[in-house]
């Protein structure tokens, strides 16, 4: 089992319980976690499903991968630590793992 917090952009947190193979975005998505709406399914098209690791995961989660890293660089609320919930794989090892979402325009 691996339990995640989402920080929404007015400090709420949700924790959900999920497990390895999903994607992070995957794992929100069946747990109706507000603000990740994953609009292209998961193909990084869409950027819907970015989050902003905690400083304390950065290195746990890595970094974006290129197709990723480009649609990133669209995003006005793009941060150093931002991922494309899609794009992250879960492990047994991001248990705990905190992430915060970003506020929509
Ligand atoms: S779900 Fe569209 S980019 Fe992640």
């Amino acid at each position: 089992m691996i339990a995640i917090d989402f920080v929404q952009p007015d400090g709420t947190r949700e924790k959900i319980f999920t497990r390895e193979g999903y994607t992070l975005m995957e794992a929100a998505v069946r747990s109706g976690v507000a603000g990740i709406l994953a609009e292209c399914g998961g193909s990084c098209a869409c950027a819907t499903c970015h989050v902003i690791v905690d400083p304390d995961w950065v290195e746990t989660v890595g970094p974006p991968n290129t197709m990723e890293e480009q649609l990133l660089e669209m995003l006005d609320t793009r941060q150093a630590a931002s991922r494309l919930g899609c794009q992250v794989k879960l492990k047994q090892a991001f248990d705990g793992l905190v992430v915060q979402v970003p506020a929509i325009d």
